[in-house]
């Protein structure tokens, strides 16, 4: 039902630093697997096809894992390691991966609507590469896809977190229509833990439908001096519907160090027991 999936990867990943000097942020690997390729594998299981990159200066190295190489296949072909590819190489083969720069990092509302000439006038998904999440029975983007089925308006992911944490994520206000599902009133991006609605904070995975494209085109800079999707989001719930979806499943906030090795620890341990 939904086709493309976006994923704004053009950020600098100054949390990272030096690591992701030369290296894209997206690119460093939760035990053998790039971050960005646990999101690609996400987006698939949930039945999309073509992956929408939206890239930046300095991240050439997506493209390339995510192409064909030949001499790399060439040197392990018929010896034992050549299994490793195998998950990789179908991934190329069976899936469209298509890119285009954000020139300025101006915001992930400005990043989403750099989207639009791949994504064209459909319904999308966007993976944040930073957010690794499990879901339960079945991946969060999966489970997203059966909520949009339903509403067919724009959908974000949330979580319940610590009002502590509470100023790092977009918030929303919104009323329990349905078991974990909401309709939202209000968002807001990165309030203080004295502003913020509600303890729902957005989580990287959202639906949208493609008249988030216009009211990006208008949206002002908001938070941080950045053009904020929350803040795109806002007009549509105004103008339309949001729904918000607390997910089955946890997230690992991979942006932030910490995050990082707790994710690396989850994945390890599932990947000894294979
Ligand atoms: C972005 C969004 C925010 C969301 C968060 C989830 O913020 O703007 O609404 O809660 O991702 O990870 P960032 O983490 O890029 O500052």
């Amino acid at each position: 039902m939904i086709k493309k999936c976006l994923f704004p990867a053009a950020g600098y990943g100054t949390r990272f630093l030096p690591a992701t000097k030369a290296i894209p942020k997206e690119m460093l690997p939760v035990v053998n697997k790039p971050l960005i390729q646990y999101g690609v594998e996400e987006a698939i299981e949930a039945g999309m096809d073509t992956m929408a990159i939206i890239t930046g200066r300095g991240k050439r190295a997506i493209e390339d894992h995510f192409d064909i190489s030949y001499e790399l296949e060439h040197q392990i072909k018929g010896t034992s390691k050549e299994h490793l590819l195998k998950n990789i190489r179908s991934l190329v083969e069976n899936y469209t991966f298509t890119y285009t720069r954000q020139k300025q990092m101006l915001g992930l509302g400005h990043a989403v609507l750099t989207g639009e000439t791949l994504i064209g006038n459909e319904p999308f998904g966007v993976v944040l590469a930073d957010d690794l999440c499990e879901g339960e029975d079945k991946g969060v983007l999966a489970q997203m896809v059966e909520v949009f089925a339903k509403f067919r308006t724009s959908i974000v992911a949330v979580m319940e977190v610590d009002p502590k944490d509470i100023s790092k994520y977009g918030v929303v206000k919104a009323k329990e229509i349905e078991n974990g599902i909401y309709m939202v009133e209000d968002m807001v991006e990165k309030p203080s833990s004295e502003e913020a609605p509600s303890n729902l904070a957005i989580i990287g995975r959202y639906i949208l439908t493609p008249d988030i494209f216009s009211i990006l085109r208008t949206t002002k800079p908001g938070s941080g001096g950045e053009i904020q999707l929350t803040d795109a989001l806002k007009v549509q719930a105004q103008q339309n519907m949001v729904i918000a979806y607390k997910f089955k499943g946890r997230r690992f906030d991979c942006g932030s160090v910490a995050g990082f090795v707790e994710a690396t620890n989850y994945f390890f341990q599932k990947f000894a027991q294979e």
